[in-house]
């Protein structure tokens, strides 16, 4: 089981770019907002906010970063951290350039050593940390429990296609069984089609919605090139809807 590989604590995992300082770019707002994240910091330690789905492609990396950049945005001092050993995440992540764009630090672990992933990160230093996981999670179920026993909110992105409904659906199952805060958030979307309203009315008989679904939008690759979220460009198509998912996260952590 996993769970007998993974106690080695001293283990090393990949972190990059912690130590920055972190918050927001420059000006007033910039000022503010780290006097506001200083206070909350204060208060409380970080939320965790986990993605996972357990099939491939549903939007788990996309979401993962477009509301941590929102997250940043708003003010929160905020890591990220991939426990995927594809390292999309990580790869964005290199190609940011912090002075132009709101600062996320980012973390690289895996679920053989979660203990020690989840370790290099110091709770005091963020307001939010925002997990991204790669699919098939059922195979780690050890590490995955660990995982889902920190997470604040666990966040399940998914398109509205038959498999993907098919796979989303017993992991809500899973996650309420197990008594994690969850939320669906849809993802891909065509605005006001029918697989749509069928795909909201299927999900939310087994677990909540995030109010906001983001759509399919070409704009969602190009930004990719030069590290950034639509939520860095801003008046994007799609842009509100991740803003709108953050909103959601922030009131769902309590900050
Ligand atoms: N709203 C969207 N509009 C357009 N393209 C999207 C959208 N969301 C995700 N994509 C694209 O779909 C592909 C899969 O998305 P993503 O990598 O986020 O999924 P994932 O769940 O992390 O996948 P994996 O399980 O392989 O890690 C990517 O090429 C991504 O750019
Ligand atoms: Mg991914």
């Amino acid at each position: 089981m996993q769970g007998e590989q993974m106690a080695d604590p001293t283990a090393v995992a990949t972190r990059k770019s912690a130590g920055r300082p972190a918050g927001k770019s420059t000006g007033r707002q910039a000022g503010q907002n780290a006097a506001d994240s200083v206070q909350k910091a204060a208060q409380k330690p970080a939320r965790w906010v986990v993605y996972s789905a357990p099939k491939g492609g549903t939007g788990k990396t996309t979401s993962c970063k477009n509301t941590a950049v929102a997250a940043a945005k708003d003010g929160m001092r905020v890591a990220t951290l991939d426990f995927d050993p594809q390292r999309t995440l990580g790869q964005w992540h290199e190609l940011r350039r912090p002075h132009e764009v709101a600062v996320i630090d980012h973390y690289e672990g895996t679920l053989e050593e979660i203990d020690a992933a989840l370790a290099q990160i110091d709770p005091a230093r963020y307001d939010v940390v925002f997990i991204d996981t790669p699919p098939s999670v059922e195979l780690y179920p050890e590490a995955t429990k660990i995982l889902l026993r920190r997470a604040d909110l666990v966040l399940v992105p998914t398109g509205v296609g038959r498999f993907d409904k098919m796979s989303v659906i017993p992991w809500m199952e899973f996650l309420r069984d197990y008594g994690r805060p969850a939320a669906f958030l849809l993802n891909r979307v065509k605005r006001r089609s029918v697989s749509l309203r069928e795909a909201k009315l299927e999900l939310g008989r087994v677990g909540r919605l995030v109010p906001h679904e983001v759509p399919d939008i070409e704009d969602m690759h190009r930004v990719d090139d030069i590290g950034c979220s639509i939520v860095d460009v801003g008046a994007v198509n799609g842009a509100d809807e991740c803003l709108g998912a953050w909103y959601f996260i922030r009131h769902e952590l309590g900050i």
